[in-house]
C-alpha cells in the first residue's frame, strides 16, 4: 500500500480507510518491535491482526490509538494523516482501544468507570443520565451489564464488557480489541462475536488482534499477519485458509490444528469410584469424574466437602481406599507423584509454599525440582524460564536466585504457576492439569494472563481440571462443572446449562437431600 495525496486507499475504491498505518516503525531498545508496517481498516468492518506472541500486535494497536507514537511512518484516520499524542487524544478523534489488560477501577460502579477521565462529562453529569445510556448502548450491540455494580463484583468477560461500553460511550468508531477472547470461555467468545457483528453493522471499524486460527477465520473480513515485527501478508479471508494464515504465521509449511468443532477427543484424566477414607470419615464417597482433552472442567463445592482429598488422591500423594485414577491411560492409582507426573499430570495445590515450592530453594532450583523429562536439564535454562517468568506474570523478586520463602504469597503463586503451566499441552509438556484456586491471591494483570495460559492449554489440547471455592473462578474458566457435597458429585453438566440457583442449592445439600 501507497500513500496518495488523500491518504491511503482502502479497499473500497473512492472511501478512504477508517485508519491507517503507512511504513510505521517503532523501536525499543535492542527490539524493532514494528518494522515498516502498513496496516488500514474500512468502515464496517472487522480487520485481525494476526500474529504469534511477541510478533508486533498490541505495538501497532498502541500507534493506531495514542499509546505509542511511530518512530517512522504514519497514521492516517479517514485519509489524512493525524498525530496522536495520547490515548485520550486519539480517543477523542473516535478511536478506542480495549487493552488486554483492563484499565478499571475496582471500587468504582460501572458507570462511574465509563465516565472516568472524560473531559466532556467531568462531574457535572447526573448519574442517572449515564446509566441509561449504558444500559442503551448494552441493548444495542449486546452488551448487558448493570451500570450499578461494582467492577470488583464482576467476571473477567463482565469487565470486558464494560470497556468496550467504555469506548463506544465515549463515541469511538475505530475500536482496538487486543486478545479479547483470551480472558473469554467458549459461550462469551459467541457472545463477543455478536457483539462485533453489531458493531460493524453500524459503520464501527474493527480492529481484532489474535493469534487463534480458527476465530480470525470466523470473524474477519480481512486479515493482516505480523511475524518479528513484520508484515508477511494481508489477505481476505473468503481467499484464505487456516493453513494459509497458518504459514503466514509461524514461516514455513504447518500441521493445522482444527481443535474446535471436532468430535470430543479421548479421556486424559479418569477417576473412577473413588474414596477418600480420613480420620474414619469417608471425605471422598464413591466419586465419577472424567475430563478429556480439550476441556476445562471445573470443581466447585464449599470448602471441605473432598475438593483437596480428591486433589491430592489424583497427585498421588494420598492413598484411596477404593476406586482409580488414570492419567493419559494410566493407571497410577496410589502410585506416588512421581508416577502421576510421569504420566503427563501437572498439579497446583492448595498449599503454594510447601507442597508446591520448596521455601529454602531458589527460583531457580524450584523451576528445576519437576524438570526431569529431558527437554530441560541444564541451570542457565531454568534461569532463562524464570526470567521470562518474572516478566510474563510480572512477579516481584529481587532477583532469580532468591529464596522461594522471600516472595509474597501472589508472587509465589505465579512461580508455581510458571512452573507448572509450562509447555501444557504441548507433545513435550504434561497433558492433565489439575490446578487449585488458579487465580486466587493474584492481581488483575497476572489474574488474566493465567486464564490465557488456561485457555491456551485447552486449545492445545491439554485436559484440565480446576477446584475452586470461588465460584465465579469455576463458572468463568469452565467448559463443564460439577459442585461437590460431602465427597459426592451434587450436580454436574455444561456451565452455560447450569443455573445459580441449581449450583447454590447443589452447594448447601439440598439437592441432595431432596432426592433423599
Ligand atoms: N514497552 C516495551 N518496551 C520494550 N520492549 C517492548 C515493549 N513493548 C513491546 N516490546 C517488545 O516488542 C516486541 C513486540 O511486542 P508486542 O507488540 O507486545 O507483540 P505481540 O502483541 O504481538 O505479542 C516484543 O519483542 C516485545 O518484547
Ligand atoms: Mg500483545
Amino acid at each position: 500500500m501507497t500513500a496518495s495525496p488523500a491518504g491511503p486507499g482502502s479497499d473500497h475504491p473512492g472511501r478512504p480507510a477508517a485508519i491507517a498505518a503507512v511504513q510505521v516503525t517503532k523501536r525499543f531498545p535492542g527490539v524493532l518491535a514494528n518494522d515498516k508496517v502498513d496496516f488500514h481498516v474500512d468502515v464496517g468492518e472487522v480487520h485481525t491482526i494476526l500474529g504469534e506472541n511477541g510478533a508486533g500486535k498490541s505495538t501497532l494497536a498502541a500507534m493506531l490509538c495514542g499509546l505509542y507514537q511511530p518512530d517512522e511512518g504514519q497514521i492516517f484516520l479517514s485519509g489524512a494523516p493525524v498525530r496522536l499524542r495520547s490515548p485520550r487524544e486519539g480517543l477523542a478523534k473516535g478511536i478506542g482501544m480495549v487493552h488486554q489488560h483492563f484499565r478499571l477501577v475496582e471500587r468504582f460502579t460501572v458507570a462511574e468507570n465509563v465516565v472516568l477521565g472524560d473531559p466532556q462529562q467531568a462531574r457535572f453529569i447526573k448519574a442517572t443520565e449515564v446509566e441509561a445510556r449504558v444500559g442503551e448502548i448494552g441493548e444495542r450491540f449486546g452488551l448487558p451489564i448493570n451500570p450499578r455494580a461494582r467492577i470488583a463484583d464482576l467476571t473477567v468477560g463482565q469487565r470486558q464488557r464494560v470497556e468496550i461500553v467504555k469506548m463506544l460511550y465515549r463515541g469511538a468508531d475505530v475500536l482496538l480489541l487486543d486478545e479479547p477472547t483470551a480472558v473469554l470461555t467458549p459461550n462469551e467468545v459467541d457472545a463477543l462475536f455478536q457483539t462485533v457483528e453489531a458493531m460493524t453493522a453500524e459503520g464501527k471499524a474493527i480492529v481484532f488482534i489474535s493469534h487463534k486460527l480458527g476465530e480470525v477465520m470466523a470473524v474477519s473480513d480481512r486479515v493482516t499477519v505480523m511475524r518479528a515485527g513484520a508484515v508477511t501478508g494481508e489477505v481476505a479471508t473468503a481467499d484464505t485458509s487456516q493453513r494459509h494464515l497458518a504459514e503466514l504465521m509461524v514461516g514455513r509449511p504447518v500441521e493445522v490444528e482444527t481443535r474446535r468443532g471436532q468430535s470430543p477427543s479421548d479421556v486424559a484424566l479418569s477417576v473412577q469410584g473413588l474414596d477418600v477414607v480420613e480420620d474414619g470419615q469417608k471425605v471422598v464417597d464413591g466419586l465419577d469424574l472424567e475430563v478429556r482433552r480439550g476441556e476445562i472442567v471445573g470443581i466447585a463445592g464449599v470448602a471441605g466437602n473432598g475438593q483437596r482429598p480428591l486433589a491430592r488422591a489424583i497427585a498421588g500423594m494420598i492413598k484411596p481406599s477404593a476406586g482409580s485414577v488414570s492419567i493419559c491411560g494410566k493407571d497410577v492409582t496410589a502410585k506416588g507423584t512421581k508416577a502421576a507426573r510421569k504420566a503427563g499430570l501437572a498439579f497446583v495445590p492448595e498449599d503454594r509454599l510447601g507442597t508446591g515450592l520448596v521455601p529454602g530453594l531458589s527460583l531457580t532450583d524450584n523451576m528445576l525440582l519437576t524438570r526431569k523429562r529431558g527437554f530441560f536439564v541444564n541451570r542457565s535454562e531454568a534461569r532463562a524460564e524464570v526470567e521470562t517468568a518474572i516478566v510474563d506474570y510480572e512477579i516481584k523478586t529481587p532477583s532469580t536466585e532468591a529464596q522461594a520463602r522471600l516472595l509474597s504469597g501472589g508472587n509465589s503463586q505465579k512461580v508455581l504457576l510458571a512452573r507448572e503451566l509450562a509447555n501444557l499441552g504441548t507433545p513435550d509438556g504434561p497433558q492433565v492439569v489439575v490446578v487449585s484456586s488458579p487465580t486466587r491471591g493474584l492481581d488483575i494483570g497476572a489474574a488474566e494472563f493465567v486464564r490465557g495460559l488456561l485457555h491456551e492449554a485447552r486449545e492445545r489440547g491439554a485436559a484440565v481440571l480446576i477446584i475452586s471455592e470461588d465460584l465465579e473462578e469455576v463458572r468463568s474458566l469452565s467448559d463443564r462443572m460439577a459442585v461437590l457435597y460431602r465427597g459426592r458429585v451434587a450436580v454436574e453438566g455444561p456451565t452455560d446449562q447450569l443455573s445459580i440457583e441449581q449450583i447454590g442449592l447443589a452447594m448447601a445439600g439440598v439437592a441432595e437431600e431432596g432426592a433423599a
